[in-house]
């Protein structure tokens, strides 16, 4: 079985799908990895490390004949044009904008795995590629707070005096959000949450950051996930964050609907109340923005305050991105290997491939909306 990793053509992706230690399991498994010349150059690993593992260092084209594809970004039209019948692809591959290219992928009969339907069960938790490259962002997040503020994060007591740590606030509190947590407290800020969820309280308190509690009702849907919120409700919890918003050296927002625009946190207005200097990091802003005014890959500055959109944010430590990234692409496939005879052995009984695959056989498995490629 050939396993093949093409170089990643979306701008600003830094990421590779397989890195060397991981690319070595494979073929000590016993498969073939060919890798297009350059793909790992962005995240750190050279050819030569890949070919120190025996893979093979190859040009664009290699990808036609391979069984299996690893990519990070989905494949292109053209690129799925190319694969052979029946085989597998795995990358993220947001169902409602990619009609066109799932279209392309059944045509093809190639069987296209998306990691953002993979159910959110214990046992996929190692296969969970959302989770792992939501960390890095709420990592990263957290840093950039502190690059962009004027202000120390920790206490310090100087013979030049004291100076008070930053007080960092964090909405939304998922993956991003706690990782964003715990990355301001190992800076010393002082640090408080919230979260529609209110399961996200313990986890909040666990990362030593206080969990602010709001009245109003919860939001807690299906799979552990947060539910849209009505106009209604993103007025009011605007109107009772603004107290919270307005004393915060840092604003950090993370919060997302899955399937949805990014909920409304902080509006314009709101950024007059804040203090100068503050900084806002706003996760979402690729999504539609926590924040309005925050422009992805940019940072703008509203009444004295910082806004900082985020972009490609995993792609920005690209060399831990791609090995969790790695990891959990190959515990996936893994998934989908017969440990007798080391074929590719679909089992649709399966329900994580069975919510992971988007097409097989010539048949598209979800419900397209979306237009896209
Ligand atoms: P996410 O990236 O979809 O959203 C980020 C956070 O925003 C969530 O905590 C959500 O509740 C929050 N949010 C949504 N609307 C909000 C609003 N209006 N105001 C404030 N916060 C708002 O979330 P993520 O990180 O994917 O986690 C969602 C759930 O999935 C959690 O319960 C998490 O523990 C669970 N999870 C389960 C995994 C597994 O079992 N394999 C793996 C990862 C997460």
């Amino acid at each position: 079985m050939r396993i093949a990793i093409p170089t990643e053509t979306k701008p600003g992706e830094a990421r590779v799908a397989l890195v060397p230690d991981l690319a070595a399991k494979l073929i000590k498994q016993g498969f073939d990895v060919v890798l297009q010349a350059g793909a790992g150059a962005k995240s750190g690993f050279t050819d030569a490390a890949y070919q120190a593992t025996g893979v093979q260092v190859v040009s664009a084209d290699a990808i036609n004949s391979a069984d299996v594809v690893l990519s990070v970004q989905p494949l292109s039209i053209s690129q799925v044009n190319t694969l052979k019948p029946g085989a597998i692809t795995i990358s993220f591959l947001p169902v409602n904008s990619s009609a066109e290219l799932i279209q392309a992928a059944a045509m093809a009969k190639v069987t296209a795995l998306s990691l953002e339907l993979i159910p959110r069960i214990s046992r996929a938790q190692s296969m969970d590629a959302l989770t792992s490259q939501a960390l890095c962002a709420g990592y990263k997040a957290a840093l950039v707070g502190a690059e962009l503020s004027p202000r120390f994060f920790p206490l310090l007591m100087t013979a030049a005096g004291t100076v008070t740590p930053a007080q960092v606030l964090v909405l939304g509190a998922g993956v991003a959000g706690l990782q964003a947590i715990a990355t301001a407290k190992r800076l010393g800020a002082v640090v408080s949450a919230y979260d529609v969820r209110p399961s996200s309280k313990d986890e909040v308190i666990s990362m030593g950051a206080a969990f602010i509690e709001l009245e109003l009702e919860a939001l807690e849907g299906s799979g552990g996930y947060a539910r849209e919120m009505t106009e209604e409700r993103a007025a009011k919890q605007r109107e009772l964050l603004t107290p919270y918003i307005s004393k915060s050296d840092v604003v950090i927002t993370t919060a997302a609907v899955p399937g949805r625009p990014a909920p409304r946190l902080i509006t314009k207005e709101m950024m007059s109340g804040l203090k100068s200097g503050s900084v806002v990091v706003d996760l979402a802003a690729e999504t539609g923005g926590n924040v309005e005014g925050s422009v992805a890959g940019e940072v703008v500055e509203i009444a004295g305050v910082k806004i900082w959109g985020g972009k490609d944010v995993p792609s920005t430590l690209p060399y831990h991105a791609s090995q969790l990234y790695a990891k959990n692409v190959i515990n996936l496939l893994n998934l989908m290997i017969d440990p007798t005879n080391n074929e590719l052995n679909l089992n649709f009984e399966d329900e994580i491939i069975a919510a992971a695959a988007v097409t097989h056989a010539g048949e598209v498995r979800v419900e397209l909306t979306g237009g896209g490629k």
